[in-house]
């Protein structure tokens, strides 16, 4: 493990010993090249085959359009000048043009020269219409692939997610997901170019099959040299990629934590972590594009050695001279698209760690909340816990061993346990944030997890611990509770909770922004506030987890007593650290490292 910094963020060398270490864990041999994960990515897009075909037409039309357009521009000069003659005379396939449309036209000059304009404006309508496909694609595959992470963190396992650093899901959702649409974009170009090279390859080999041959074995020996820049590139990608996510952990730790840290006088800490985050961003970014930027010079001097490789060749096969000069123009016609297919080849490679990024996390093998079918009818018996064991993620002990008891409905039950026993654990398996690892909690004596999520979720509500509050007006906040809850409902529910006059002294009552967590409010009139949007579900089965902790005892027991009767048949379940006689629980049971330790019924005690 690398040295770091007391919030566990590399620093300096450190940071490049963990980057380096993480590349090598995913770097496996089987690892698919960009072209692989392409290849997987563009199966989410099974009712487009036909994009990238029309895309590769289109890009060639596009760019023979703005080819062409160079001597239709010069054409429609002369023919503005009245020079038709001229052009007849250069000879060539702009010759033949003219003579045709001049046997069209007869030797109209306007006719001719508004021939030529229409030609032009064709010509950028062709590549207005390539850039505006292309964007077009670039969009939808970024929003897709954004959808599809995004779908991907809300429907994976609880578990799964608590599991991976904040940063790397923000970094892959924000900005991974727009570097697919890169990796489609550079395909595509590569088809593009590649069939631009045909058309002009094709072209060499009928002026000369010698001259064809040899730049064919010119053209794979740049390529071979230049090859030797993807490996680095592949390299620093992966680097990039972890640094990024670094750089994204802490942006979420300035933007969530500032409070914290501020009150800790923490910030010259907080810049320097951060400049060391975004600085090594920075590094990396500057040796990529000094990489890519070698692309150019080296493909240069490689394709003027196959120039004189090939004049060299073309003059001891006793090739015409005019020929010899033809097919060197036309290869230097194809040197853009030899070098474009390089640069995309190499930024490709950089990408290659981004694009596996989005396409492990997209892959199917997450583990899912079990989501029965049936759908849960409303009030049911006793919820049961039958030898209930759980581990959370990287943990050896268990946080629940066999865990058995039952919560009657109409009871109110208090769950009690010292801090760690595993009290959130037992919420979270009821809430369904997680499954059991082993046994099976039942109500009715069916199996919870028979029940689809929705079904069971509308009819428990939870208050307290981490069930905090979140961005958005404090109406968005309570309506988490009952979408359909009209302003009266809400009005009622807030005046039991003792906090409807709070809201109507604020100038923009209801619409009040909470800000983050809540911290536009105190932590009294938050709990009050969680108490309000758990009470507005109207559940069957109502959890207070440490709901009320930050409430004077008075309030407190006022509103209890509010709770009791709009509850009354209904199960409450409270959890607190301490058996507590005020909550008049009809039961407690009391567990401890993760195992019950005791029950005890209002009317009398039975140890576990
Ligand atoms: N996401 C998690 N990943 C790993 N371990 C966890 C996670 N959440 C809880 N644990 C561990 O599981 C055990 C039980 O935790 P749990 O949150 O259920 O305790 P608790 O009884 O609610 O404690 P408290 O009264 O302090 O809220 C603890 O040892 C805790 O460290
Ligand atoms: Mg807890």
């Amino acid at each position: 493990m690398p040295a770091s910094d007391p919030e566990g963020v590399p620093t300096g060398a450190a940071a490049t010993d963990t980057v380096d270490a993480s590349a090598t864990d995913t770097e496996t041999a089987a690892a698919p090249s960009s072209w692989g994960e392409i290849a997987r990515l563009a199966r989410r897009f099974p009712e487009r085959r036909w994009a990238a075909p029309l895309m590769v037409l289109l890009g060639v039309l596009a760019a023979a359009a703005d080819t062409v357009s160079v001597g239709l521009a010069v054409m429609l000069l002369f023919a503005l000048l009245d020079q038709g003659a001229r052009i007849a005379e250069a000879g060539g396939v702009l010759a033949r043009i003219h003579q045709a449309l001049q046997s069209v036209t007869g030797a109209d000059t306007a006719m001719i020269a508004g021939v030529f304009f229409a030609l032009i404006l064709a010509s950028a309508g062709l590549v207005y219409a390539y850039q505006l496909m292309t964007a077009g694609m670039m969009n939808r595959v970024a929003e897709r692939m954004r959808d599809q992470v995004h779908r991907q963190y809300v429907d994976v396992g609880y578990r799964y997610l608590q599991g991976r650093e904040q940063g790397e899901l923000l970094h892959i959702l924000a900005t991974e997901t727009w570097t697919v649409a890169d990796g489609f974009y550079h395909v595509a170009r590569i088809g593009v170019n590649l069939c631009a090279i045909v058309v002009f390859g094709v072209g060499l080999f009928f002026l000369s099959w010698v001259v064809g041959l040899t730049a064919l074995v010119c053209a794979a020996a740049v390529f071979v040299l230049l090859r030797l820049l993807s490996r680095p590139m592949r390299r620093l990608g992966r680097e990039t990629l972890a640094a990024n996510q670094i750089l994204a952990e802490r942006m979420l730790v300035s933007l969530q934590g500032m409070r914290t840290l501020r009150v800790f006088a923490q910030e010259r800490h907080v810049l320097r972590v951060f400049g060391a985050a975004s600085s090594r961003v920075r590094r990396l970014a500057v040796r990529a594009e000094g990489l890519k930027a070698l692309i150019g010079p080296l493909g240069e001097a490689g394709s003027l050695g196959s120039l004189i490789v090939i004049v060299l060749v073309a003059g001891r096969a006793g090739v015409a001279a005019p020929t010899t000069i033809a097919a060197v123009l036309l290869l230097f016609r194809l040197q853009p698209h030899l070098r474009e297919i390089e640069a995309s080849r190499i930024a490709l490679a950089g990408l290659n760690a981004s694009l596996r990024s989005v396409r492990a996390m997209l892959d199917g093998d997450k583990p899912r909340p079990a989501d029965g079918g049936r759908v849960y009818a409303g009030p049911a018996g006793a919820l049961r816990f039958e030898a209930v064991s759980f581990s959370h993620a990287g943990r050896q002990r268990p946080a629940l061993a066999g865990v058995s008891f039952e919560i009657r409905r109409g009871e109110t039950t208090v769950l009690a346990g010292p801090s760690g026993s595993g009290k959130t654990t037992i919420l979270n398996l009821i809430l369904r944030l997680y499954d059991p690892d082993g046994g099976r909690i039942t109500t009715d004596g069916e199996d919870l997890h028979g029940f689809s999520r929705e079904s069971w979720l509308g009819r428990v509500a939870i208050a307290g611990q981490d069930i905090g509050l979140i961005e958005g007006t404090l109406a968005q906040n309570l309506r988490i509770g009952a979408r359909e809850a009209d302003d009266d409902s809400l009005r009622r529910i807030c005046a039991m909770v003792e906090i409807l006059e709070d809201i109507d002294a604020l100038p923009d009552g209801f619409a009040t922004r909470i800000g983050a967590s809540g911290q536009n409010f105190s932590g009294g009139q938050r709990q009050r506030i969680g108490l309000a949007r758990a009470l507005l579900r109207d559940p069957d089965l109502l959890i207070l987890d440490e709901a009320m902790s930050a409430i004077e005892p008075d309030r407190e027991e006022r509103i209890r007593t509010r709770i009791g009767a709009m509850m009354q048949g209904r199960t409450v379940l409270i959890v607190s650290h301490r058996p507590d006689p005020a909550f008049r629980p009809d039961r407690t049971i009391r567990i401890a490292a993760g195992r019950v330790v005791g029950q005890k019924a209002a009317a009398g005690d039975s140890a576990a």
